[in-house]
């Protein structure tokens, strides 16, 4: 039996479209064993949407590993233990990317490598900054041009407060809204934002933040969809939050903070006032990755 634990993500932090992601502490979980037809059975976030059929995504990841070794996929049974919200901005199918990928990897006996596995997971997911934290864990930068480059960097000491709404957003949606092209103001602060957002992190210079967690790539455009979106902003910053930003492509919003309570609380409010039922959840960056979280029993 292989387990494969594989952490949630925050992707674009602050300013950090398509290059910077981090992982967070609530946790998917893929268990695979030698079967004699193709059971898949899943628990939790998703279990009575999520295909139990050939095209579950967990199970084609499997396959691509069974693939890419050239070996003909065998038939397993699949037990995905889900806790990471769906379509809100947390990776959760980065997630079943890598968990099927790993997975695959450690049932075949380990043939692919750390580097190999990345490919594959950005191949299937289209942008790294989602799959590379999940895989390696803590803060990592990717990029894929001129070639694919990922480097991780330790975790922060702050809390992530996440405040999750009752609604699904699709990164496939959330794309097309993006325009071709950006004024030059705000691509020259989305650069300044970045080196702030780096510099108070691992300087431990937290005030900031509220800089370096500012975006104008995605955020201006995405946040049309969330009601409230501004509103939720200002005021976790007056409960105490150190930077917010939007998670991923949404709708969640991410809250770095060392005041998590009094966020979690301020967020939920200030969103219910606009209508919207939101979950929090208070979390902490994550060090280990889906890499370092395999049980081969
Ligand atoms: N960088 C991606 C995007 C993350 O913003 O579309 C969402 O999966």
């Amino acid at each position: 039996m292989i387990r494969v634990r594989v952490p949630a993500t925050s992707a674009n932090l602050g300013p950090g479209f398509d290059v910077i992601g981090v992982a967070l502490s609530i946790f998917n979980e893929v268990w695979v064993e030698a079967s004699k037809e193709l059971k898949i059975e899943v628990f939790g976030e998703g279990a009575n949407d999520i295909s139990k059929g050939q095209d579950n995504l967990v199970y084609r990841a499997i396959c691509r590993v069974f693939d890419k070794i050239k070996k003909e996929p065998e038939p397993i049974k699949l037990t995905l233990k889900n806790t990471i919200p769906l379509a809100r901005g947390l990776g959760s199918s980065s997630a079943a990317i890598v968990g099927g990928l790993v997975a695959g990897n450690a049932y075949l006996g380990f043939p692919l490598n750390d580097e190999e596995l990345l490919r594959m997971a950005v191949e299937i997911e289209g942008h790294p900054d989602n799959v590379a934290p999940a895989l390696f864990g803590g803060v990592t930068i990717c990029t894929q041009i001129p070639k694919l480059l990922c480097v991780k960097l330790p975790i922060f000491e702050l809390d992530v407060v996440l405040a999750v709404p009752d609604f699904e957003i699709k990164t496939s949606d959330s794309r097309k809204i993006l325009p071709r092209e950006v004024p030059f103001e705000d691509a020259k602060m989305n650069v300044t934002n970045v080196a702030f957002l780096i510099t108070a992190l691992y300087t431990k210079r937290y005030e900031l933040l509220e800089i370096g967690m500012q975006d104008r790539l995605h955020q201006p455009y995405r946040s049309k969809l969330i009601p409230g979106f501004h509103e939720v902003l200002k005021r976790a910053r007056e409960a105490g939050a150190l930077g917010v930003a939007l998670s991923g492509s949404g709708p969640t919003i991410i809250a770095l903070t060392k005041s998590p309570q009094a966020v979690a609380q301020a967020m939920a409010e200030t969103f219910k006032e606009h209508g919207v039922n939101v979950k929090t959840l208070i979390t902490h960056p994550q060090e280990m990755g889906a890499l370092e979280l395999v049980d081969v029993e």
